[in-house]
């Protein structure tokens, strides 16, 4: 049975916080440890669409991403951590789709639509950036995966890229591509993780608990954190559904459903669930820091240079394939 499984995050910024954790790597090293072929990419290239002018910034980028894999768990034995422009088949195989993808499917991309319009015109609004379904299709179909897992927002990307697979098929006359599974997280509470502020959480509102801060910056990010403005002290009645310190509560403390309670109830204070949320978050953070130590930029360079190899292998016999079904000479 095939058990290949590709995802993949865009290097635009050099740490990975709680969010993107929630919304897609923990569900990476779960199927890991379930024992499926996990390919795990980081998405250099599409980093690109909206920060050409960093190029050296989205490099940098690309090995803090790949180390935060790493960190949290992702096993560079067991499963292929590469980065994208390591693995050039993915840029070949983007051109061949990008001739037969038809415009009017990019153009209706919901993502594209928001995206464009903070470009600037377009004089500013690079080619690429139309594009990015048609790469993250090549990402996904060179390993011919069983399944692909994402946060909710990649949907529409999922589905284009599908929709590629079998155009392509219909074209040439052979069955290269079997449409992969959308693997969407089930449980929205933990895809949907608030920012300390209660805001979406995102490096631009400076609201992000980061997988590598310390244990002192992740207690100093709790103390500040936003709780019920009406609960000024322990007794006033607080609201857990707004407060980002519970909501933290139900994804990292056991004991959530009573501290919730006794919060609603006036019987605890907002100290004592900052003080308990600090010590259970660095319960989980505790090993990814350790695991994150261990990685200066050599060993995560000698990583995802053999990460590169292992994918090169999967990705060039899908290209032989593609070759052969349009008749193409195969290398
Ligand atoms: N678009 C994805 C994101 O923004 C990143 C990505 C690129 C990706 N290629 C992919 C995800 C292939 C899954 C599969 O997070």
């Amino acid at each position: 049975m095939n058990k290949r499984v590709l995802s993949g995050m865009r290097s635009s910024n050099p740490r990975l916080h709680i969010g993107n954790y929630e919304g897609a790597l923990r569900s990476w090293v779960d199927m890991q440890e379930e024992g499926y072929d996990m390919f795990c990419m980081v998405a250099d290239y599409h980093a690109l669409t909206t920060m050409y002018e960093d190029a050296a910034q989205v490099a940098v980028n690309a090995r803090e991403v790949a180390k935060d894999y790493v960190a949290a768990g992702i096993d560079p034995k067991r499963s292929v951590v590469f980065r994208q422009s390591d693995v050039t088949e993915h840029a070949e195989l983007h051109l061949l789709f990008s001739m037969i993808t038809p415009l009017g499917w990019l153009e209706r991309v919901p993502t594209y639509k928001e995206k464009k319009d903070d470009m600037g015109g377009a004089e500013r609004e690079p080619y690429g950036l139309l594009g990015y379904p048609v790469l993250q299709t090549a990402d996904i179909l060179l390993y011919r995966p069983m399944g692909v897992p994402v946060g909710r927002d990649q949907a529409p990307h999922l589905e284009i890229g599908n929709d590629i697979g079998t155009r392509f098929n219909r074209l040439y006359g052979q069955e290269v591509f079997t449409p992969y599974r959308y693997l969407i997280p089930k449980d929205e509470t933990r895809a949907k993780v608030p920012g300390l502020d209660m805001r979406k959480m995102s490096k631009s509102y400076d609201n992000c608990i980061y997988l590598s801060d310390t244990e002192d910056e992740t207690a100093a990010k709790i103390k500040s954190a936003f709780t019920t403005p009406t609960k000024m002290r322990k007794t006033d009645p607080g609201i857990p559904e707004g407060c980002a310190v519970c909501q933290y509560l139900k994804l990292y403390s056991p004991q959530w459903q009573t501290q919730w309670e006794e919060d609603r109830a006036g019987e605890r204070g907002c100290m004592q669930n900052k003080k308990e949320l600090t010590e259970c978050l660095n319960e989980m953070l505790r090993p990814m820091r350790e695991r994150r130590a261990e990685l200066d930029d050599a060993a995560i360079e000698a990583i995802l240079a053999d990460g590169a190899e292992r994918a090169r292998e999967v990705a060039s016999e899908t290209m032989r394939m593609v070759k052969s079904a349009m008749g193409w000479p195969v290398r």
